[in-house]
């Protein structure tokens, strides 16, 4: 199938820089499909967790359940992509949580395992305009994105966003926990050896600090409107 550029907006960044929000508040300004890939590794991380399997230590063992494991986002009643893992739907709370969160670069840095993904990633072409969030999309999953943003903002500044986000971190948590919790998971992002948190060449890079979440969208989607065909 030919999948049009224009109809694939990529958006990277390290964890907790806004990047879902911006996502999906352009999905809703532009009218197109919001696709979390960080939620696609999540939902191997919770079945790796269900599995009794520790990512790290026995990768191994991971892999040989994937021929048995199906991973894709499907439309809702509302339309609304929802992510469906072996037939069913599978909810929010399963995937943000601390535990998923502290293995789950454990599970995305295991090169057969991306390679698998892949494929099940790009399927989501079909539904249409497609925003797509993420660590390598701009840079391996969709390259030939007619747009591609690089959303950040300081370690300080995304400690204390995600701090805010309270189901994602434990209840007790400091601001220096979350910060370090951060700093660990982009470190393993940004040095395993397949598809790294990288900025693409041919990537916009917005530092988002002190920036309201309406400005950053309205300068994102001021972009994309300016250039559609
Ligand atoms: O929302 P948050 O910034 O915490 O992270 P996420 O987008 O949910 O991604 C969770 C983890 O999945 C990341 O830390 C990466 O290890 C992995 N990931 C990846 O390797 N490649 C992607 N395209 C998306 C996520």
């Amino acid at each position: 199938m030919n999948h049009d550029n224009f109809l694939q907006i990529a958006i990277d960044g390290p964890a907790a820089a806004g990047k879902s929000t911006q996502a999906r508040m352009l999905a809703e300004k532009l009218g197109g499909y919001y696709i979390n890939t960080g939620d696609m590794y999540r939902a191997l991380a919770h079945a790796a967790l269900q599995a009794g399997i520790d990512p790290e230590k026995n990768p191994e063992k991971l892999l040989a359940l994937l021929p048995e494991w199906e991973l894709e986002y499907q439309l809702d009643k509302e339309n609304q992509p929802q992510l469906y893992f072996n037939g069913k739907p599978i909810a929010q709370d399963k995937l943000r949580n601390p535990q998923v969160t502290a293995i789950v670069s454990q599970v995305a840095r295991i090169p057969q395992l991306r390679e698998w993904m892949l494929d099940k990633q790009r399927r989501s072409r079909k539904l249409g305009l497609v925003i797509m969030e993420g660590r390598d999309i701009g840079s391996v999953v969709l390259p030939e994105a007619k747009f591609k943003f690089f959303i950040t903002a300081s370690p300080m500044e995304r400690a204390r966003r995600r701090l805010a986000q309270s189901s994602e971190v434990s209840s007790n948590a400091s601001l220096e926990q979350v910060a370090e919790e951060l700093q660990k998971r982009d470190f393993i992002d940004s040095n395993r050896e397949l598809a790294p948190l990288r900025q693409a060449d041919d990537a916009i890079k917005i530092v988002t600090d002190g920036m309201s979440k309406e400005e950053v969208s309205e300068m994102l989607a001021d972009m994309v409107r300016k250039e559609l065909p």
